[in-house]
This record gives structure tokens, C-alpha cells and sequence, in this order.
């Protein structure tokens, strides 16, 4: 049996609640890719994009999640874009279940704020939900590669949990 939970998803589908509640649950630790590359490197991601630009982000979140993947009985929350790296994923996918947290457009404009989130950093709300709506489009492929999808408009945090904890005695 695969023992890490993974969790994959566009920015605002709430994997960060859901994964925390999750790994309570379970038993497990909670690693968010995010909180473990800024304590590795010691920045914030935003300073990160806006210093060192989303290449070197990039590179260290490859880094971050080959080690994550060695690790065991572990809630993984990944950041948004971790989906789109196979390589990443193929590490993840060895010991772990994937799944994917998803959201309409709207409800992710909603969740989202301005500040920590320098690809959804635009002035103003029109300007951010066309490029949620274009970066979505591009990753929904992504997402769909999924063990399991869970559309999350309308759950709470402890709804998607409880669909988890059924999905997983199922495949146990
Ligand atoms: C990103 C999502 C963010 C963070 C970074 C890039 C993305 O994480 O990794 O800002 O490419 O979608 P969350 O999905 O946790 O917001």
C-alpha cells in the first residue's frame, strides 16, 4: 500500500485545509511544498518569483519534492503548479495516492487574495480571473491524471477529508 497522500490542485482549490485536516485524521505529518522550499532557502515565495524569477522556484521545487517523496505517511499538499512536472510526479506517484482538489474560476478568484500569490498578483479582479481561467485550462490535463478528483465548490474542508477517508478504505 502507497502510504504519502498527495495533493494536487489549482491555487485556492484547498488542498492546504483539507490536507491539514486530513493528515490529522490519518495520523500522518502535513508537508506543504511551499512552507518546505521557504524554510529550506529561507524567502518567501513571492520574493522568491520576484528575486530569483519562477525558473529558480521551479528548480527548487523539484529539488524539495525528490526529497519529500523518500519520506513516508506523509500528507502531501503540492503547490499549484507541481501537477504539470511529470518527472515530479512520477517521484510522487512511486509510494504515493494522488488527488486532485478542483474549483470553477469564480470560486478560486474568491479564495485567492492579492498578496502570496505572485502569478495571481493583478491589479484588478477582471484581470485576474482571465488569467486563472487561462492557466486552468492549461493544467486541467494535468489535474484529471488523478487517482481521484474532487470538485470542491461547494464541499467544506471536512467534507473532502471524509470523501478521501472513503476513497481510501476502498482501495486498501
Ligand atoms: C503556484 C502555486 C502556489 C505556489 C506558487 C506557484 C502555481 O501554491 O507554489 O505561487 O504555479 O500554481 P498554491 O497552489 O499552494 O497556492
Amino acid at each position: 500500500m502507497k502510504s504519502n497522500i498527495v495533493l494536487i490542485g489549482f491555487m485556492g482549490s484547498g488542498k492546504s485545509i483539507t490536507g491539514k485536516l486530513l493528515a490529522y485524521r490519518l495520523g500522518y505529518s502535513f508537508v506543504d511544498t511551499d512552507t518546505a522550499i521557504e524554510q529550506e532557502y529561507k524567502t518567501k515565495i513571492k520574493d522568491m518569483f520576484a528575486k530569483e524569477g519562477e525558473a529558480i522556484f521551479r528548480q527548487r521545487e523539484t529539488a524539495t519534492i525528490q526529497k519529500l517523496a523518500q519520506k513516508s505517511h506523509q500528507v502531501i499538499s503540492t503547490g499549484g503548479g507541481v501537477a504539470t512536472k511529470e518527472t515530479d510526479m512520477q517521484e510522487l506517484r512511486k509510494n504515493g495516492i494522488v488527488i486532485a482538489l478542483t474549483a470553477m474560476p469564480h470560486t478560486i478568484l474568491k479564495r485567492t487574495g492579492n498578496d502570496k500569490r505572485p502569478l495571481l498578483a493583478k491589479k484588478s479582479n477582471e484581470e485576474r480571473l482571465k488569467t486563472i481561467i487561462e492557466l486552468m485550462a492549461k493544467r486541467t490535463p494535468f489535474y484529471k491524471k488523478a487517482d481521484l478528483i474532487i470538485k470542491t465548490d461547494d464541499t467544506t474542508p471536512l467534507q473532502n477529508v471524509e470523501i478521501i477517508m472513503k476513497y481510501l478504505k476502498g482501495v486498501k
